[in-house]
């Protein structure tokens, strides 16, 4: 059975989040003397990284031990409205101490092979058989794609490499992201889940019938590690009581 917890609205699902992230990065640092941390893009987890760059969580975060990730970009500059890594440094990271050389951004600038390649030569320079993210941020689309695993592309079939770059045609956009076997060896997945419009593709991706080129969100099975939804009431309101 999926573990699913269920928070009153996006508020108290963004606490929660942060709890979380709290907790697995003190028992990661505490263990490995890091804490490697995947941050999702989108809308859904703006919440919780303003959170955590204020009070409590703030103090409560070791950021000198931190390695920060992408598990998607959008094929734009840095700067650029659509950038998953300006969403985060707007909302978290240009308020907290986490060393500049520390935080591994996607290169949406450059030529989306080219970018796939040198984050794959990124995460096989620290990790040799599979990348041990501490934990894996996740939202989910109206669609059913997580990251940018979407519906019917070519990420989807991908079982070697870790980064790969994925035209979306819907988007009539380029994409870079991890792939399913990145993501399935990390110690902890989460995925983040806020909002009406998510009911029906939430629903059908953990009860529905297994299509994951029709529900990417599918693909993420933890070999090993632990899968959690983090999910509002709107999200949640076609799941079985
Ligand atoms: C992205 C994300 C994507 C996102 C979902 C949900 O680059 O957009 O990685 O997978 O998590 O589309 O997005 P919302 O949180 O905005 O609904």
């Amino acid at each position: 059975m999926p573990d699913i917890r269920i928070f009153p609205d996006k508020d108290a699902l963004a606490a929660a989040a942060a709890e979380l992230v709290v907790a697995q990065a003190q028992a990661a640092v505490a263990a490995r003397g890091a804490f490697h941390f995947v941050l999702s893009g989108g809308s859904t987890p703006r919440a919780l990284y303003a959170r955590l760059a204020g009070a409590p969580y703030r103090e409560q975060l070791d950021w000198a031990q931190m390695q920060v990730y992408w598990g998607d970009e959008r094929c734009v500059d840095p700067d650029d409205a659509e950038s998953n890594y300006r969403m985060a440094r707007e909302t978290l990271l240009a308020q907290v101490p986490v060393p500049p050389a520390q935080l591994h951004r996607m290169a949406g600038e450059i030529q989306p092979r080219e970018a796939a390649a040198q984050y794959e030569h990124l995460l096989r320079q620290r990790w040799q058989r599979a990348p041990q993210f501490d934990l894996l941020l996740l939202g989910l689309g109206d669609d059913g794609h997580t990251a940018s695993l979407f519906p019917h592309t070519a990420a989807l079939d991908e079982t070697a490499r870790w980064v790969v770059p994925n035209y979306v045609p819907k988007l009539e956009s380029w994409r870079l992201t991890l792939t399913a076997p990145a993501i399935n060896a990390a110690r902890t997945v989460v995925f983040l889940v806020s909002g009406g419009s998510k009911a029906v593709p939430l629903v059908d991706v953990l009860y529905g019938e297994r299509q994951p080129h029709t529900l990417p969100a599918q693909l993420i099975t933890p070999a090993s590690g632990a899968l959690l939804w983090l999910v509002d009431a709107d999200a949640a309101a076609r799941l079985p009581r």
